[in-house]
């Protein structure tokens, strides 16, 4: 193990509570010091992990109660890697903590009596859960002391890593690869943000930005920076626990790509356990993948303990990841936790989209459409109980997306007149609700 204590050096002012002691490798358990700038395991290539002094953490959870605890991403800072505090001021205290909302309404739809919806697609600042893993990666290049950075993103990273770059006044680069939604890219570079846009799908596009990286130095938020990145998406973890009373829930279930999300999930129920704070070892953690990229679900579904990467072909252009860098990771959840994994066809994946904006109405982008359609088919073949508690992580915003939303007819433009928008609200009636067209996709 590492020798590096829970407050030793990263800069030398104030420091966070973090019971950070080091990075450990996922396969091989060697152990590398916090301050050390790896970000893979050197002896056997695979990522790695931050570990933390447990008991100290239990002994802080103990002396600084929930209600002392800012409502962002530094509620659980113990669990967080950053140990620096002006890093942590500099990329701002106002992410995450996002609403966990009962969802009645689709509940009904779906026969599940107690559902929720982990809300991510309201996130500050940029309307994802990317906001947590991005805010580390920020924090961590701050405590670094660089002042550039750059991502590689299937859409969400980028709008993160711009907003983040700019709060904390470093610089930021994105580089995109050939196919996503047009608004990801105007929201970034509106943001300030340097766009690359790269001939390639995401894959590419990524083994290309490592090359970027190691022959300029330049950090990358989502493969330099990993091991720090990782760490945010178990905060959605901690805080789905906290806001049912530390009553860890029966199943969660979210979409998946590079497989960060789910795989951190289950480090964070996991460590919530460790410290006492919650009886999590009974969640179950369920994926969602559309069927167009579907290599860690089909991995699950065949009992495969590795991935087999695929040539994304979908248009849930934020799940479009063919060789997910942390698949074994999440089939190693799922299948510890009992947990299984479904997937959506692009059609399934709009209807679902549409459900939950009938019943909910939360407009979500493709990556909540296919958990929602995901999340039917579950439920349809009996894998919840109807009063078991299920929480469903709806992970980014619709209106980044709604230009690839299969198009509804626009509206003819009548007289202002009385006779022709009686006439035109009657046409209206006349049509299909959402929640009848959303139906009828999801059951043909
Ligand atoms: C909105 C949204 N949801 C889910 C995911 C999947 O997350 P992960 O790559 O952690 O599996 C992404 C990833 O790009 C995303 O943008
Ligand atoms: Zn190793």
């Amino acid at each position: 193990m590492s020798t590096q204590t829970a407050h030793s050096p990263l800069g030398s002012g104030q420091r966070t509570r973090s019971c950070a002691t080091g990075l450990a490798c996922h396969r091989c358990d060697k152990s590398y010091a916090l301050t050390d700038t790896v970000f893979a395991c050197p002896d056997c290539g695979k990522g790695l992990d931050i570990v933390y002094d447990y008991e100290l953490a239990a002994r802080h959870f103990r002396d600084v109660p929930s209600s002392e605890r800012p409502e962002n991403i530094w509620h659980f800072e113990e669990l967080l890697p950053i140990v620096d505090a002006s890093a942590q001021a500099r990329v701002g205290r106002h992410s995450a903590y996002t609403p966990l909302i009962r969802a009645d309404r689709l509940g009904a739809e779906l026969g599940l009596s107690n559902l929720y919806l982990k809300d991510d697609s309201t996130s500050r600042p940029s309307l994802s859960y990317k906001d947590r893993v991005v805010s580390m990666s920020v924090a961590r290049l701050l405590e670094l002391g660089k002042t550039e950075i750059g991502c590689v993103s299937t859409g969400n990273v980028g709008t993160a890593i711009a907003s983040f770059a700019a709060k904390a006044g470093v610089d930021a680069y994105v580089f995109y690869p050939n196919r996503l939604e047009d608004m990801k890219a105007r929201a970034c570079m509106a943001l300030g943000a340097k766009v690359c846009q790269v001939e390639g799908n995401y894959d590419e596009a990524n083994r290309r930005c490592r090359e970027v990286a190691l022959a300029t130095g330049m950090e990358f938020a989502n493969i330099t920076l990993r091991p720090f990145y990782a760490e945010g998406a178990k905060t959605a973890a901690f805080e789905i626990v906290e806001q049912l009373d530390w009553n860890a829930p029966e199943h969660i279930i979210t979409a998946a790509a590079g497989g960060t999300l789910s795989s951190r999930l289950h480090k964070g129920l996991g460590e919530l356990q460790l410290l006492g704070l919650s009886e999590t070892d009974a969640t179950r953690i369920h994926i969602a993948q559309p069927s167009g990229c579907n290599p860690i679900a089909s991995a699950i579904l065949a009992e495969e303990a590795e991935v087999h990467a695929v040539i994304p072909e979908t248009a849930a252009h934020s799940l479009a990841i063919g060789a997910p860098g942390d698949g074994y990771l999440v089939i190693d959840a799922v299948l510890k936790r009992g947990g299984t994994a479904g997937f959506a066809s692009d059609p399934e994946i709009f209807a679902g989209i549409d459900l939950l904006a009938a019943t909910e109405g939360l407009l979500t982008e493709p990556a909540g459409g296919t958990t929602v359609a995901v999340l039917e088919k579950l439920a349809a073949a009996g894998h919840f109980g109807a009063d078991e508690t299920v929480v469903a992580i709806i992970t980014g915003n619709g209106l980044k997306t709604l230009d690839e939303h299969p198009q509804k007819p626009w509206p003819d433009k009548v007289e202002c007149e009385l006779d022709a928008m009686l006439a035109a609200l009657s046409d209206l009636k006349s049509g299909a609700t959402l929640m009848q067209s959303a139906r009828e996709q999801l059951h043909p």
